[in-house]
């Protein structure tokens, strides 16, 4: 396979991204031509930001799955569609070709239908990094099904809320799954997240851990057993098939929740044929993919950047994509290392957080690896620091690979702003330029465009996006209005992203963090009100407010400000169980590293918390606090200073 859309060249860039703003129908009509269709579409591109609708290639008919599995058979099927790397190194790698890519995906598709699942129907995924949360992804795609994967560490009350949120008929899980030295219960925390569910009919089973679980009678299936008699249907005379199901270019593809800055996560939807196009000419052009390469994103599939940059955007492209089910520092901070050194991984995608934390073990787990096979870094998910860059350049990359930090969010589908991979320069700790068809725009609080520079000659504002590309979220699921107000109306006629940015006088952008009550902890995107709802579920918690702070690993740390009743204990068995609320509620990811006690919270006269005091003091900013003179009562200032962890 080849990539004729593959940009070559700092010009062709150029040239490409006029095309794309001046055009982006005649642009994107023909990178369409690069795929496989049912039905060409009759319009490349309708919208407007206010409803808002983004239609992209209308009319089209396809299945993403034809694109990312049956095209390649004629050519590649014996070529490695998935490598996958156990958690235990002494397992063994499995390596799925396109045609067994294609037999599994096949019998997931006979095994949902053989169980009444149809287009349309929501079908929750809740996995551990094993090939078949792949198949089970690509089967639900292949009957136009809506996937929505769930993240192994969120809580059976998270689950619950989501399976309610989207209606979801049907769930496809693990026993267990193994993560490091831990074994996760998965199945368990499902049937936890069922208790007085109404809407789920059948759970499937897959075996990985083999702990004992609860099945029961009517509603839960062993995944093995369902898939053994799906192969006596799909495979006749050793001929393998299973007609996909054609889709609407509009048609969801998929829901993924992500928080926002209010309590509730939204169901982001994506939809089929827009989202197919971008992650596959973000894949080839960011990473400047070349076929047979071994490309390794660290994600896990719970988050979009497993999505697009393990699943759709490596297999549409007819490339090997290596999943690993791990973790970094199992069984020791060598295991990226060993993993790139045996299967010659070509492209290594991972997050800041992973980087800084493996910078921690110094360099000896890096002794006796050889990392010569490495091409590409790509970095994700957060700001990336300039020591953590120049690290991972000259000890992994050895000044070698050129580093690509993209920049995009789960409602973008994927990279929106990046440097291409030895196309286009880098700049340490900036995402640089946006790719063809993105038209970032800087705003100030107003929705005026930014036109003053600072003192370094730098535009600042808050970054929105003036026109659609082809995988922009369609709608929050069941609540468009939602999604309306969260990024089209913040600012009229744009998508607000949430974010602060730099623009520098070449055009390149950098990413300075949330604009908003989001936080990034490690990566992984968690909205302060919704730790605070559940800090505030604990018994005895009165109110409490949720800021990040900077933090050395996780690039954000929670730090949560709590005002409590009569405790059951003292203040550090306290902390305990508050953190074991949030663990219930949420999941360990959105525990806070902080808890401080206070009798009252920076209230103005009409009862709204200061939080930009709040988080200067969790910053370690004691006298510089701007304006307290709204402030109800100053005096509770001098306390939390007083009480700073
Ligand atoms: O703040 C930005 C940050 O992560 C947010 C999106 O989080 P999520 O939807 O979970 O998607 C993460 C993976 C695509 C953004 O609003 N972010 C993501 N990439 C970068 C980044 N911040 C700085 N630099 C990046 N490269």
């Amino acid at each position: 396979m080849s990539y004729p859309y593959q940009i070559a060249s700092l010009e062709q860039y150029h040239a490409d991204y006029k095309k794309s703003v001046d055009d982006p129908e005649g642009f994107w009509g023909s990178i369409a031509e690069n795929f496989e269709w049912r039905k060409k579409h009759d319009k490349v591109l309708e919208w407007n930001f206010t409803e808002p609708k983004v239609e992209w290639f209308k009319g089209a008919k396809l299945n993403i799955t034809e694109n990312c599995i049956d095209r390649h058979l004629k050519t590649m099927a014996d070529k490695p569609a998935i490598i996958w790397e156990p958690n235990n190194p002494e397992e063994r790698v499995r390596i799925v070709t396109y045609a067994r890519l294609h037999k599994r995906v096949c019998q997931v598709a006979q095994m949902l239908v053989n169980n009444g699942v149809k287009k349309g129907d929501r079908v929750c995924i809740y996995m551990g990094m094993v090939p078949e949360l792949a198949y089970a992804i690509l089967g639900c795609a292949r009957i136009g099904a809506i996937h929505s994967v769930i993240f192994g560490g969120f809580s059976a009350q998270s689950i619950a809320d989501r399976l309610y949120d989207a209606q979801a008929e049907f769930i496809i899980t693990c026993d267990g799954a193994y993560r490091g030295a831990k074994d996760i219960p998965l199945k368990s925390v499902i049937d936890d997240a069922l208790i007085g569910n109404r809407t789920v009919k059948k759970v499937f089973v897959y075996t990985r851990t083999r702990i004992p679980v609860s099945m029961l009678k009517g509603r839960d299936l062993w995944w093995e057993d369902e898939m053994e008699y799906a192969e006596t249907q799909v495979e006749k005379d050793g001929v393998v098939s299973f007609p996909a199901v054609e889709m609407d270019a509009e048609d969801p593809l998929f829901i993924l929740y992500t928080s926002g800055s209010t309590g509730k996560p939204k169901g982001v939807v994506h939809s089929s044929a827009g989202y197919m196009v971008w992650t596959n000419y973000t894949f080839v052009n960011v990473f400047q993919y070349q076929p047979g390469q071994v490309h390794f994103c660290t994600a896990d599939i719970g988050w979009i950047t497993g999505h697009s940059y393990i699943v759709y955007g490596p297999l549409s492209a007819g490339g090997t994509s290596l999943m690993f089910e791990g973790v970094p520092t199992y069984p020791d901070a060598g295991r990226f290392w060993d993993i790139v050194d045996r299967h010659k991984v070509n492209i290594l995608y991972t997050a800041p957080t992973a980087i800084r934390s493996l910078m921690g073990f110094g360099l000896d787990p890096l002794k006796g690896k050889d990392l010569s096979s490495l091409k590409i870094l790509g970095t994700v998910g957060e700001p990336i620091n300039e020591e953590a860059w120049h690290w991972y350049d000259e000890h992994i990359g050895k000044k070698k690979c050129p580093i690509v930090d993209t920049w995009w969010q789960t409602e973008n589908g994927g990279v929106l702003i990046s440097n291409l991979a030895g196309i286009t320069p880098s700049k340490p700790s900036w995402a640089t330029l946006p790719m063809p068809g993105v038209q970032p725009i800087l705003v100030d609080e107003n929705g005026k465009e930014v036109t003053e520079k600072d003192e370094h000659g730098m535009l600042k504002g808050n970054l929105c996006i003036k026109a659609p590309w082809p995988s922009i979220l369609r709608t929050t699921y069941g609540d468009h209005e939602r999604c309306r107000i969260n990024y089209f109306a913040t600012y009229p006629n744009l998508y607000f992203t949430g974010d602060g940015a730099l623009k520098d006088a070449d055009g390149n952008y950098r990413i300075t963090g949330r604009v908003d009550d989001v936080l990034n902890v490690s990566g992984h995107r968690i909205g302060t009100a919704e730790v605070e709802n559940a800090i505030n579920m604990h018994a005895g918690v009165v109110e409490s407010a949720v800021v990040g702070y900077p933090h050395d690993i996780k690039g954000q740390g929670i730090y949560a400000y709590v005002i409590y009743g009569h405790m059951h204990g003292d203040a550090e068995h306290t902390k305990k169980d508050i953190l074991q609320t949030v663990t219930r509620v949420i999941g360990a990811i959105a525990k806070p590293d902080k808890i401080q006690f206070v009798t009252g919270l920076p209230k103005t006269r009409s009862g709204k918390i200061m939080r930009r005091i709040l988080r200067k003091i969790a910053e370690g900013e004691m006298t510089n606090l701007g304006d307290t003179s709204a402030l109800l009562d100053p005096t509770v200032v001098e306390e939390i200073k007083n009480g700073k962890l």
